[in-house]
């Protein structure tokens, strides 16, 4: 079968059935396995969380220990994964960093049995519990220090923060970091996403999917745009330059960051919770010198593109909540990554259930039968 109409970006055309999660751009709903994100974010935790939407379910307390514990036990690099990171360039982006990291481990672990339970728990466990610790370790390295080692006595953000900072977090910051994480976990098929379940569907190795969608997300249109809303609001710098800003964007036809999306036409509701968030630690740690200019362009925004549905998205005021917890500006994706890693990993799984690979078609656009030109004649 063929389908012959051209939607650009796969606009509104289903890739997959999916019970991870669901997403309703009009009411401003997102649900994982069922569960509001308001919900989660109030009552749960990140490692609970990606236990639901990787094992389809909320685990046991006794599920959950064993859970945590796994994953506290794999957070360690290999001294050779260390040995790697040493070779790259300081200047270079985290996220290739990062991507190159996560396909490295699959030169470790290379036995690919994708029809073992335990192959692929191994997997989902090594993969959430290395990858911040990844992330951390070039931030150390590429400021010419060791990595420090992960600390068991501290939880799944709270020791990110720590391995990221040096010292050990307030656990108010752990606490929001983790509804941080919470709330970038998944989001239906994404860029990323998608990408990932590409590259699952040819029955390659998990390590393989997850650099693959890892190089996805780094793109400003994707996960990349939260580290582009920083420089956005440098660049304005202050609440009266906010309407020319504005103004200025409208008439070059340029994208404003952090606003628009492909699916809601509200305010996305993790941008809701993280403004909370972001005012939650201004109150405890002093206010965000752009907060002011954030919320003039968000009204300036609404006001003057409300009726084409372009709102905050969830990159808008995530920047500001990391910037608070002392995170730069250019981990701001790799730490969407940590936290993605939990909804990648869900569909990886759900993609091997029903396995078909992906081979889309295309509508061809070019001449036939051309001439071969020789070189002279060009
Ligand atoms: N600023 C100004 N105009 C916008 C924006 C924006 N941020 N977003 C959409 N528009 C306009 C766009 O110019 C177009 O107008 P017109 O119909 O007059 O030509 C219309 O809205 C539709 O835009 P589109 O780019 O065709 O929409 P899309 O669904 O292809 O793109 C998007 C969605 C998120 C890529 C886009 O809104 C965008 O580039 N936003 C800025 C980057 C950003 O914040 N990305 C994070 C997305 S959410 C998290 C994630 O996915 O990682």
């Amino acid at each position: 079968m063929t389908v012959c109409e051209y939607r650009a970006g796969l606009e509104g055309i289903p890739a997959t059935q999916s019970s991870i999660s669901f997403v309703d751009g009009q009411r401003g709903i997102l649900e994982y396995r069922g569960i509001p994100i308001e919900e989660l974010a109030q009552k749960s935790n990140f490692v609970e969380t990606s236990h639901l939407l990787i094992w389809g379910k909320l685990p046991t307390k006794e599920e959950l220990e064993n859970f945590e514990q796994e994953i506290r036990l794999h957070r360690r690099l290999k001294y050779r994964i260390r040995d790697m990171m040493k070779c790259f360039p300081e200047g270079g982006h985290p996220m290739d960093a990062l991507q190159a990291c996560a396909a490295a481990l699959g030169l470790f672990y290379s036995r690919r049995a994708l029809d073992d339970p335990a192959y692929i728990n191994a997997a989902v466990i090594r993969l959430l519990a290395k990858i911040p610790t990844m992330v951390a370790a070039f931030q150390l390295m590429r400021k010419g220090n060791d990595p420090v080692q992960p600390r068991d006595d501290l939880g799944y953000s709270a020791n990110f923060l720590y391995m990221l900072n040096e010292k050990e977090p307030d656990p108010f910051a752990a606490q929001i970091l983790d509804v941080c994480l919470m709330l970038h976990a998944e989001h239906t098929i994404n860029a990323s996403t998608f990408s990932a379940m590409v590259t699952a569907s040819t029955l390659t190795d998990p390590y393989a999917v997850v650099a693959s969608a890892v190089g996805t997300l780094a793109g400003p249109l994707h996960g990349g745009a939260n580290e582009e809303v920083i420089s956005m609001l440098e660049e304005i710098g202050s609440v009266e330059n906010v309407r020319p800003y504005v103004e200025q964007c409208i008439e070059k036809k340029s994208k404003i960051m952090g606003f628009g999306h492909r699916v809601y036409k509200v305010k996305d509701p993790r941008a809701i919770i993280l403004q909370d968030l972001a005012e939650q630690l201004f109150e405890k740690y002093g206010v965000d010198q752009f907060y002011d200019v954030a919320v003039e362009l968000e009204r300036v925004v609404h006001e003057k593109m409300g009726h084409k549905g372009i709102y905050a998205n969830v990159d808008y005021y995530s920047g500001l909540v990391y910037r608070k917890l002392g995170i730069p500006t250019d981990l701001f994706t790799p730490v969407f990554a940590v936290s993605r890693i939990a909804g990648w990993l869900a569909h990886w799984k759900e993609q091997l259930n029903e396995n078909r690979i992906f081979r889309p078609t295309q509508i061809y656009t070019g001449t036939h039968a051309a001439p071969y030109i020789p070189m002279s004649e060009r």
